[in-house]
């Protein structure tokens, strides 16, 4: 069995069906601080059966060992963490705690009841500004400007720390480029509280009339249209990538970093242009300054993973937002339940 903490959230739940469709038996933990317990029952409608879920924290010591004593567990997708980059400038030590302090729970968990193979969800973030594109693992960690950023910084470092200590570990760090699209079936999506602060989930929001327009943050780059760009890589692409560091991990030890990108960098122009093209329909968006603590762009080398796993991605930007705004499209307010504010006219947030 394998445990997937954050296994109701975005990348969770894909990673979930894809587990469960190559015939692994899966438990979730997730407090659902992010996500929608729908999630869970449509993945086990997509996979055609059933998994195990447990509504908890992974900073709950007692929990996880009470987890790992009844449930035959021998690898862990460790998901679970606060991604919103602007809410860890302001509430640094909820970051810190859930994103260090709770993987730290984990792992201390997994050596108490024997299980020393863990998938880790990491971040391109950790590159820092690289000055040479594309990416590759090689390339030192530079200093990320915000505490999300840092705690996947420090995540890395602990884990690294944990496997030099003791030889029974085998850690895979995936440092994951930008992950969007959805599932092809669109009943599974990323559905982000309250505003969104990444690109393509802001753009669908604008698509079904959720928010007014796009803001551009920043069209006076030094890339070919002035916009940033950025490696797009598909959900299920990434999942897949998992499934084959999990089988990676039987047969090396210690700890071993993967990017998991695409290769290709596409400008926030070209996102626009695509998603228009996607959905037929005109993308309403603005010029704006730039957003602090943005990068101009990033994109990987995600030639190792291919030598080491046997792995690439294989869907292109079209599928990526063929799928996503699929996705919106059948569920305009991602999870919640169709609420009467439906039946009316939405104020319009931009
Ligand atoms: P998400 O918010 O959709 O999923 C995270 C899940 O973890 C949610 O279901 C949430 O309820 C759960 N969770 C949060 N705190 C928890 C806690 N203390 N105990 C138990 N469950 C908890 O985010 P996602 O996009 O699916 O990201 C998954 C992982 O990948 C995160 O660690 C994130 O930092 C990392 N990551 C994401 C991206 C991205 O762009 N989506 C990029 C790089 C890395
Ligand atoms: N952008 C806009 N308008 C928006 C949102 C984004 O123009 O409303 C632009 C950004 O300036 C950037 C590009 O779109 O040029 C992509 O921005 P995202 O916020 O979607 O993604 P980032 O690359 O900034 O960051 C994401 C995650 C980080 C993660 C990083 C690398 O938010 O947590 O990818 O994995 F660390």
């Amino acid at each position: 069995m394998i445990l997937v903490t954050g296994g109701a959230g975005y990348i969770g739940s894909h990673a979930v069906l894809e587990l469960l469709l190559a015939g692994e038996e899966v438990l979730v933990l997730d407090n659902l601080c992010h996500s929608s317990r729908i999630a869970i029952d449509r993945v086990e409608q997509l996979a055609g059966r059933p998994l195990q879920f447990v509504k908890g924290d992974v900073r709950n010591r007692s929990l996880l060992a009470a987890l790992f004593a009844s449930y035959p567990i021998r690898a862990v997708m460790h998901f679970a963490g606060l991604k919103a980059v602007g809410e860890s400038v302001r509430e640094p030590l909820r970051y810190y705690e859930t994103n260090v302090s709770g993987s730290i729970a984990l792992c201390q968990a997994m050596a108490e009841a024997g299980v020393f193979r863990l998938v880790f969800s990491s971040s391109a973030t950790v590159y820092g500004e690289s000055p040479m594109m594309p990416i590759t693992e090689d390339r030192p960690t530079g200093v990320p400007t915000n505490p999300y950023g840092q705690s996947k910084l420090m995540a890395e470092s602990v884990l690294k720390g944990l496997a030099e200590s003791d030889p029974r570990w085998s850690i895979g760090l995936l440092r994951y480029f930008n992950p969007i699209g959805a599932h092809e079936s669109g009943l599974i999506g990323e559905d982000p509280n309250g505003v969104p602060n990444n690109l393509l989930p802001y753009m669908l929001q604008v698509a079904v009339g959720r928010r007014r327009q796009l803001n551009v943050y920043g069209a006076d780059y030094p890339t070919p249209d002035g916009t940033g760009i950025r490696d797009y890589i598909h959900v299920v692409d990434l999942v897949k990538g998992h499934l084959k560091a999990l089988e990676r991990l039987e047969a090396v030890r210690g700890v071993s970093v993967w990017n998991l990108g695409t290769g290709k960098g596409h400008s926030v122009r070209e996102m626009i242009t695509a998603f228009e093209e996607v959905t037929g329909r005109p993308l309403p968006h603005v010029i704006k300054p730039r957003r602090a603590g943005d990068i101009a762009q990033c994109w990987s080398d995600p030639g190792k993973a291919w030598q080491e796993l046997g792995w690439r991605a294989e869907r292109d930007l079209i599928s990526m937002l063929a799928d996503a705004w699929r996705w919106q499209s059948n569920n305009p307010r991602g999870y919640a339940e169709p609420t009467p504010e439906k039946k009316t006219p939405t104020a319009l947030a931009s």
